[in-house]
């Protein structure tokens, strides 16, 4: 299948089913963007641009200003006054003219070093090259498409081609430059235990932007950003989506000139950004994502859902149904011991749960979260038989074992910081200031990446730990560079590439207190993530849907907390609590013993009906069918096509609300679909005219309709 053509000019087109991404080096070598959207037989000519009065034009060329052009890496100093892809710190002399200097048709996709990337199966790349003759540096920029996906991959690599260091100050993984047009921006930002939350605006004249400085891509702002068209909803309408393969500081922008052109940039934060590229040196960015789809917001999340199940997650687990799980966090917080984490083992065998997961607590003199991060041996008192005796010991119960680890992080007061006080990430001359009363470890020292591995290596070959919960509880500070927070996620990606290379059937599920990394980065070596603390069913709602924009189910865990609500007191019935969570791949619980005695019948149900439809939530088709602050309705089908699960919430009540009902998407219309009370319907008489919904009889209700296909 050809998907890059290369026409005189030359011209370069990148096309499949789902979209068209053309470009070409004009008469001045400059790297002209000319579109990018549904998939045309022809890509549109050059925008002619108008002879403008009061504007700079390149020498010799009475059209061409930088300022109206649409380029594919713009840089500064010769006309164009958006904001640059590129820019260098040398001091009087950061004027950059990026101009064409070959390409290639690569058949591999290359790796880039230790950052993850999307997997490169069934796709073709192209790198055109540019060069700065006065700088001496050369740019790669590469481009991925893939046989079956609305998708192009683009990342940057910087090389220095002369014989002096050169100072990187701000380096994009992409520029995208798209016409005028009439958008909003959709983003998505939040903080601990509200994350996920939806805005949009109209795209306002001038630039707005979405970052991280904090260490980690956060919870402020996911690190994902779509335009939208201006009447886009979630059926229709032209959207653009885009994203990194990063989960440290980054930024993500969007511009419009005073000439309507839209420029797009994603990569490396530039706040406090420098890196020194000496001759010979290379840099390569994040890879960062752009997705296109001309059928709304619900078409551009199937375009992701389907995209990050097939080349980000871990391939081991994309068909391995999520064990459900009891988890020890909200049913005892610190106050774990041997003793009483095999009572919950007992319970969680009773009550069909697959799974125990020992979350924090358990290791020497963790009683509260002040201390002993960094010493990762089971406490001698509580745990007396130790990490592989106990979890042999529920082994023997029949369930699988998972632990709770953080290992990115040190207590002041634990033995490896009286060791290493060195080791935790400080400023030259400052006490470093503390998240959680913990520092963050210095990933950027290979030294501390290596201890990290080995005992967490010889931790998982020493027990049967078949799950992982990888948490990160505090944003980092006092690093003093950007380079240096760079320098980290390489650390800590070359860390988790080893472990789960060498550990292939551990599940890893990344956390950060809550959704404070989750991204495609850790996604790329974990197939699930915590999203939230947020267990209250009205807060996970709008966390789901929000992250259902970009995550597609497979990526998420939910567990049923207690009630009241320990993150915001609301009280709600159990099975609120769990339907708020159903469509995520992995389920649990996690409530003390007199919660699970006071609800056993309705858990063993629960997790029963969990483990049962566990293999229909891989892969499935998750559709947002309506979303407003009392009511949401979500729609999954099984990847298979034959059972379709309508989840319904009002939030709260009121009396003799109107007529409810819904109609479903993405049935076969003459196919006969059987509601479990036997009513039966074709699928376009329920695209069409929708399922009637029961009337609310109280606050947080929760309506699970499954439909099976029978012919
Ligand atoms: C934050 C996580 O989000 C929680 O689920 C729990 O694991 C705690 N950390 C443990 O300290």
């Amino acid at each position: 299948m050809t998907l890059i053509t290369i026409t005189d000019g030359p011209t370069f087109t990148l096309r499949n089913a789902h979209l068209a991404y053309a470009m070409r080096v004009n008469a001045r070598g400059v790297l002209e963007h000319l579109c990018f959207g549904p998939s045309l037989a022809e890509a549109p000519p050059p925008l002619s641009l108008p002879l403008r009065h009061c504007t700079v034009m390149l020498k010799d060329h009475e059209t061409l200003s930088l300022n109206d052009l649409p380029q594919e890496y713009a840089t500064a100093g010769q006309g164009d006054f958006s904001a640059p892809a590129l820019h260098l710190g040398a001091r009087d002399n950061s004027v950059l003219g990026l101009r064409y200097k070959s390409h290639a048709l690569l058949l591999d996709k290359p790796p880039a070093d230790s950052l993850p990337t999307a997997r490169g199966n069934a796709s073709q790349t192209l790198c055109v090259t540019l060069q700065d003759a006065v700088q001496q540096i050369e740019v790669d920029l590469f481009y991925t498409i893939w046989n079956d996906h609305g998708v192009i991959a683009r990342r940057s690599v910087i090389r220095n081609v002369g014989s002096r260091p050169v100072s990187l100050r701000q380096v994009a993984s992409t520029a995208l430059d798209l016409s005028p047009g009439e958008y909003s921006v959709q983003h998505f930002h939040g903080s601990w235990a509200r994350e996920f939350n939806e805005e949009r605006l109209s795209l306002p004249t001038g630039r707005f932007t979405i970052e991280s400085t904090r260490g980690t891509s956060s919870n402020a702002h996911m690190p994902y950003l779509a335009l939208i068209e201006a009447d886009a909803t979630e059926v229709t309408g032209r959207c653009y989506g885009m994203t990194l393969i990063y989960s440290g500081n980054y930024s993500i922008s969007v511009e419009r000139g005073e000439f309507g052109r839209i420029r797009l940039l994603a990569g490396l934060n530039d706040f406090d950004f420098d890196w020194t590229l000496e001759p010979g040196e290379d840099f390569v960015t994040p890879e960062a994502l752009h997705g296109f789809s001309p059928d709304g917001l619900g078409g551009l999340s199937h375009v992701w859902h389907d995209f990050i199940r097939a080349k980000i997650t871990p391939e081991r687990f994309r068909d391995t149904s999520r064990p459900t799980y009891l988890n020890t966090w909200e049913a005892a917080y610190f106050d774990v011991s041997e003793q009483s984490v095999l009572q919950l083992a007992d319970e969680a065998a009773d009550l069909g749960v697959e799974m125990l997961v020992l979350d924090d607590g358990w290791f020497k003199g963790r009683t509260d979260d002040r201390r002993a991060l960094g010493d990762w041996i089971a406490d001698p008192e509580r745990f007396p038989s130790g990490i592989p005796a106990l979890a042999q010991h529920v082994r023997d119960r029949g369930l699988k074992f998972g632990i709770w680890l953080e290992p990115e992080m040190v207590s002041p007061d634990s033995s490896l910081y009286r060791a290493h006080p060195d080791w935790a990430i400080s400023a030259p001359g400052r006490d470093p200031s503390r998240g959680r009363h913990q520092l963050t470890l210095d990933l950027s020292k290979a030294e501390v990446v290596d201890h990290i591995h080995a005992w967490l290596d010889a931790l998982l070959a020493s027990a049967p730990i078949d799950y992982v919960k990888w948490d990160m509880n505090r944003n980092m500070t006092d690093l003093g560079s950007g380079a240096r927070a760079h320098r980290y996620m390489l650390g800590l990606y070359r860390l988790l590439g080893r472990l789960t290379q060498d550990h292939p059937d551990v599940i890893f599920e990344t956390c950060a207190s809550g959704g404070n990394r989750f991204d495609l980065g850790m996604l790329s070596y974990m197939p699930q993530g915590w999203i939230s603390d947020m267990c209250d069913p009205v807060g996970r709602l709008d966390i789901i849907n929000g992250a259902s924009h970009l995550f597609p189910p497979d990526v998420m865990a939910a567990y049923i907390g207690p009630s009241p609500n320990h993150q915001n007191g609301r009280i709600s019935s159990l099975s609120a609590r769990y339907m708020a969570g159903l469509p995520c791949a992995a389920h649990g619980i996690s409530l003390g013993l007199a919660d699970i005695a006071r609800s056993r019948p309705q858990l063993q149900q629960f997790m029963g009906q969990s483990g049962k439809s566990a293999a229909d939530r891989l892969g499935s088709r998750f559709d947002r069918l309506r979303k407003t602050a009392q009511e949401t309705i979500w729609q999954q089908t099984s990847r298979d096509c034959q059972t379709v699960y309508l989840i319904a919430f009002q939030v709260l009540n009121a009396p003799n609300l109107p007529i409810r009902q819904v109609r479903l998407r993405g049935l076969e219309p003459m196919a006969t679909y059987i509601l479990q009370d036997g009513r039966s319907y074709k699928g376009n008489q329920l695209m069409h005219y929708g399922l009637p919904l029961d009337q609310p009889t109280e606050d947080f209700s929760a309506e699970l309709l499954i439909l099976k296909k029978v012919s």
